[in-house]
This record gives C-alpha cells, structure tokens and sequence, in this order.
C-alpha cells in the first residue's frame, strides 16, 4: 500500500522522506497495520524515514489485543547491503524486527548475524522467503514500499492486492512509485476492481487485487 500523487509519484522531485497522505490516509494505513502479521519495508525507506509506522489508534490496538495478537505488526527490513545504522529510531520502536537479506546464504536461517534484528531470513527469491514467512507464522504481508521493493515484489508476480491511496497533489520528477527499473512480466495484466473509499482531504483510496487467471 502506497499513498500516491495525481502523477503518480510517491515522493517529491527533490527526493527524500516523503509524507503524502493526510489524517484519512493515516487511518487506512492503520487499519491495514491492523489487519497484518508483518510489514516489508525497503532499507532506503528506513533510512529516509528513520522509522516505521505504527498502529496508535485505540480501537485498533483492542481489537489485535483482542484477537491475542501483538500491539504491532512485525517489521521485516529488506535489504541487500544490510546497511541500516543500529542508532536509527526504528531500533527503538515497539516491534519485533526482522531482517531479509539478500547477501545471507540460505544456510544462515534462523541465525542472528546483523545487529538489532530478532531473525534474518536469507532472500534468494521472493517465492522462497514468502513461504518462508508464511512457515514462520506470517501469512498476512503489508509491503510498506518503497518504489525499489514494490518494483521487486511486482516483478517477481508476488503481490496479492494493490492499495494505492490517490492524493491531490502534482509532484514531476523521478520518483513513480513503481520503479523505472522494474521489468514487468507482460506488463503484469490481470488486476480486478475491489473497492475505492473517499477519504477527507478529497483523497481516494483504489484497490485492485490480482486475478491471475484473467
Ligand atoms: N508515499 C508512500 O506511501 C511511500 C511509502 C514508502 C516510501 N516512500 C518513499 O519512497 C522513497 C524510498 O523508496 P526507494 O524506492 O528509494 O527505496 P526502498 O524501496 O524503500 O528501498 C530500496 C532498498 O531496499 C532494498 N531492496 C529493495 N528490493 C530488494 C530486493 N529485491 N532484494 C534485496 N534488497 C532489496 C535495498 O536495500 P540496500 O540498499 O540496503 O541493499 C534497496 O536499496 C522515499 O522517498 C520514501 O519517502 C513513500
């Protein structure tokens, strides 16, 4: 899920940490931090942002503590270079982090090489490391962006529904919030209407989940 600009971006022209979405935005994002076992989060987004999203509305956090579930979902970083400074704030937020990383050879599973992460899971492919979490209990996946790791995720025909929250904003330059560097098998056709929500502020919710078979 991905709040998103009229052109498309998801990030201004002049880069950096991006804060598009408005109070309704915050709420939907909420609600699907609600309903996740973990988040995928892309290394350069941690470190523009230096942290992660959190649940903080009170209904949200009864209903999880209700279901028996931790307050917040599990943060899973995804990173090749495994450079993520053990002083950013998300080291001191109130989650389990995991780390996938792309350079662990797969006989490193269930070790605990990089600072700061509770588990590191190897990434080979991204079937392999989804399964894997689904294994480990993490069946409900929120990919948090950014551009690079949706583009990876598409690219490898492994997102489920696509959630995109439309802000009334023009922002130009480079920043599309699907990689320019993402190959698309056959353009990645296939995606169904589900639902779109008006939100304050004249935002606008769409999703769409994948129809593979169409
Ligand atoms: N509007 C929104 O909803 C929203 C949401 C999130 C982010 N953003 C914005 O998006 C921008 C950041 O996005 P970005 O595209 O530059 O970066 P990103 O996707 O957040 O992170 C890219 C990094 O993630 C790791 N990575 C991604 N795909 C990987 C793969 N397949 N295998 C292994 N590692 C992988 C690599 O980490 P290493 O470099 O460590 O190897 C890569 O450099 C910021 O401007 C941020 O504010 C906006």
């Amino acid at each position: 899920m991905l709040a998103i600009s009229l052109d498309g971006r998801l990030a201004p022209a002049s880069g950096g940490a991006a804060q598009l979405g408005g109070p309704g935005d915050r709420r939907v994002l909420e609600e699907a931090l609600a309903w996740a076992d973990g988040c995928l989060i892309g290394a350069n987004t941690l470190r523009l942002h230096g942290s992660t999203c959190l649940i903080h509305a009170q209904d949200l956090l009864a209903g999880r503590q209700a279901q028996g579930r931790s307050p917040q979902p599990l943060a899973i970083a995804v990173s090749r270079s495994g450079d993520l400074p053990i002083d950013l704030p998300f080291f001191s937020q109130p989650l389990e982090r995991w780390l996938l990383h792309a350079a662990l050879e797969p006989q490193a599973r269930q070790q605990d090489p990089v600072a700061g992460f509770a588990r590191c899971l190897p990434l080979t492919s991204w079937p392999v490391a989804l399964e894997a979490l689904a294994e480990a209990g993490l069946q409900r996946l929120v990919v948090l962006g950014g551009a690079q790791l949706a583009g990876a995720l598409l690219q490898a025909d492994c997102i489920d529904a696509l959630q995109l929250t439309v802000c009334p904003v023009l922002l130009g330059g480079p920043y599309s919030w699907l990689a320019a560097a993402a190959v698309l098998p056959d353009g990645l056709t296939g995606w169904r209407y589900e639902q779109h929500q008006l939100l304050g502020g004249d935002e606008l919710v769409l999703r769409y989940v994948r129809d593979r078979a169409a």
